[in-house]
């Protein structure tokens, strides 16, 4: 039975552009999700947009010298034209900035309003005088009154999760100009979760104990425990949507309380222009809405949200919110700052035609249940060793076969043995199983299902070994090849929420005439006896070592350029004057013994050679090297500094040295030192 389904992927901010987390963690699995209700026949409204507002726009326009909005439409065009190339298939993408989302939070608010539903107050808020500003959420940084994070925002603290009013913030700083707030008094409008706390008791720790996944259903419980407070939703900024009631000049709406219903002017948008009626999508009980959202925002989405909708009155709630994890890459928290991720314009670059094999391996390894971690190697293991040995490798030689014994022609089936009609059955049952695995929001465990379908096909050829019974028996060669195309035809069209290219390839390729999930689940023939396929095409490419080598070169490059850029280079000490640097003797000289000073853990005490004598020099590197790898190092010595003991010993000169961008120590070497003669002077 058709069912309608209202699936809305978080909408991303739009002040860069989309990297594999933002894929991994929300688009991909909320495409997998609508591309498979579609699949059965559903009707679909997948709804996403660019979320436009909020602080870091601002900030980020302030650093290019821009306006917010330059910054919006830039990455605004950016963002969609990345999520249209890996295939991700809204039926609608918005933005916020759009008129019909001005007006639709506009009303929404005033809705809300009319019914009383907010506390107006005037409070006392963070200002910064020098900026001549309020600061609010990402304005504003300080510490975290529950994690004690010292870089949590006014709104939100990224480590913990956890969201606070930015008053709360101990030792706040202003994020503009590093200001100490001060105090201001200012007018808001507050959302009263405390009043909604019993409802959401009951919708939540009653309601979805079971079906909400773990880690969403933990996040809300701790924060109903804790009590639920009023929140601002609104605040003094000038970039957002205008607050559109009285006394509300000068105010905007806060990004939290208006991108959400982004959402549903992205829905209005969608159905005027397909001629559609928006409301049953948000209003008929009928509908299932699901958020797919990524773990920090999980608050907004199953407390402010639903409070919001439950206080107008007439709008359905989540039936679930599938939040994920963060993914990692390669060990590190992805990070736009610090350029440490793959982002999706570079990758298509470097990878052309190869969005399935991003979105497999982003399935295969999703951070659905804890923080995973995406690396280069694993990538080209999952393309090479299970895209192109398994998958690939098993419709290669279905179609090659099929056209070198019958040219193309689907051959008529003979008797079917115990090992076919096992074979078809298991078949048969994959679509259930995917089903089961999609409808909890296991994503992982249905693209290694879906593996395991092309496994199944592998083996098959691989026992029955056509390529070898076609010279003794080819009537049964019939047979086996009937059954592996009816395995082909069933990955093209399982596979399709997965691997929308691969499907639609592998679906020309076998000139298939359905497409429809339930055929396969009825067992019916796909292809029939003397149906004509095409020609074979290789599905995936294997990925070399040089390609990845490129890749993770490139990561190298980031992580050089933030150590030098984090590296605090000392500005240039005073003045001397030549006979002050005359008075300097420095000279090359040959570390010859080293030992460990005694109970200090960074003390060495080297014996070196320095051509007019051997001295002791006492040097603080021993965590840096040990004793024995010094022996015969040549150095630069500085041989008439004062003599100085250290723990008793007197070291009678010193070792020059310096610190690479990464922190190591490494020796002042000259070309003399390798080459010239201990004693001589370096000048
Ligand atoms: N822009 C937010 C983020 O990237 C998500 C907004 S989701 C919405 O974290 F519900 F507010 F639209
Ligand atoms: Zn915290």
């Amino acid at each position: 039975m058709s069912k309608r389904f209202t699936i809305t992927a978080a909408l991303p901010y739009t002040n860069g552009p989309i990297h594999i987390g933002h894929l991994a963690g929300v688009y991909v699995p909320a495409d997998i999700y609508a591309r498979f209700l579609r699949l059965q026949g559903h009707d679909v409204a997948f709804i996403c947009g660019s979320d436009e507002h909020g602080v870091p726009i601002t900030i980020k326009a302030k650093k290019e010298g821009v306006t917010p909005q330059d910054v919006v439409d830039r990455f605004h065009a950016n963002i969609k034209t990345s999520f249209e190339a890996f295939g991700i298939s809204f039926d609608n993408y918005s933005r916020t900035s759009a008129k019909i989302h001005h007006e639709t939070a506009s009303e929404f608010f005033k809705m809300l309003y009319d019914k009383d539903a907010f506390i107006e107050e005037t409070t006392a808020q963070l200002y910064d005088a020098e900026a001549n500003q309020f600061l609010a959420d990402r304005f504003v940084v300080g510490t975290c009154p529950k994690c004690g994070n010292e870089e949590s925002y006014g709104d939100q603290c990224e480590a913990c999760g956890t969201t606070h009013n930015a008053t709360d913030l101990i030792n706040p700083k202003s994020a503009i100009t590093g200001a100490i707030p001060t105090l201001k008094e200012t007018k808001h409008w507050f959302l009263p979760l405390d009043k909604h706390e019993a409802f959401l008791k009951k919708w939540i720790l009653e309601g979805h104990k079971t079906d909400w996944k773990p880690n969403v259903y933990g996040q809300c419980k701790s924060w109903i425990d804790d009590g639920l407070r009023p929140r601002a939703v609104t605040r003094d900024l000038d970039w957002g949507i205008p607050v559109p009631v009285e006394g509300g000049d000068g105010k905007v709406l806060y990004v939290w309380f208006d991108a959400p219903i982004g959402y549903i002017s992205s829905t209005k948008e969608w159905a005027q222009r397909e001629g559609k009626d928006w409301e049953p999508y948000w209003k008929d009980e009928d509908t299932t809405l699901v958020h797919f959202i990524g773990k920090d925002n999980i608050v907004f989405h199953c407390i402010m949200f639903p409070a919001m909708l439950k206080a107008e009155g007439s709008y359905i709630l989540p039936e679930n919110v599938p939040a994920n994890e963060f993914l990692n890459l390669e060990g590190q928290k992805l990070s736009t700052s610090k350029n440490w991720a793959v982002w999706l314009p570079e990758y298509l670059q470097d990878f052309p035609e190869k969005q399935d094999v991003l979105r497999y391996v982003l399935t295969a390894t999703a951070p659905e249940t804890k923080d995973n971690d995406f690396t280069w190697k694993d990538f080209q293991a999952r393309n090479n060793n299970e895209l192109v040995a398994i998958f690939g490798n098993f419709i290669n030689r279905v179609l090659v076969l099929t056209n070198k014994y019958y040219e193309g022609l689907v051959p008529s089936p003979k008797t079917f043995s115990k090992i076919d009609t096992d074979t078809l059955e298991k078949v048969k049952a994959f679509p259930a199983s995917l089903s089961k695995s999609i409808e909890r929001y296991r994503f992982r465990e249905a693209s290694q299902e879906l593996m395991n379908l092309a496994r199944l096909g592998n083996k098959y050829l691989a026992d029955e070994e056509p390529w070898k019974v076609i010279k003794t028996d080819p009537e049964r060669v019939q047979t086996i090849m009937y059954v592996a195309l009816q395995i082909s035809a069933a990955l093209a069209i399982v596979s399709e929420p997965f691997l929308p290219w691969s499907s639609q390839k592998l679906k020309t390729m076998l000139q298939l005439p359905t497409h429809s999930w339930a055929a396969v689940q009825t067992g019916e023939p796909l292809l029939a006896a003397t149906h004509k396929i095409g020609t074979a095409e290789l599905l995936f490419a294997k990925i070399e070592d040089s390609e990845i080598e490129q890749q993770l070169e490139k990561l190298a490059q980031s992580k050089l350029a933030n150590t030098i850029a984090n590296k605090v280079v000392e500005p240039q000490k005073e003045t001397v004057s030549f006979e002050d640097f005359s008075k300097l003797d420095m000279r090359v000289g040959t570390i010859i013994a080293a030992e460990k000073m005694p109970k200090a853990k960074k003390l060495l005490v080297l014996q070196v050679d320095i051509g007019i004598d051997v001295r002791t020099i006492v040097s603080g590197i021993a965590e840096s090297f040990t004793a024995e790898s010094l022996v015969g190092k040549r150095v630069t010595v500085l041989v008439n500094l004062a003599p100085r003991a250290l723990r008793g010993v007197e070291s009678q000169g010193m070792i020059l040295m310096t610190e690479t961008p990464e922190g190591k120590l490494v020796f002042v070497n000259p070309d003399a030192a390798q080459e010239a003669a201990n004693g001589l002077k370096i000048s």
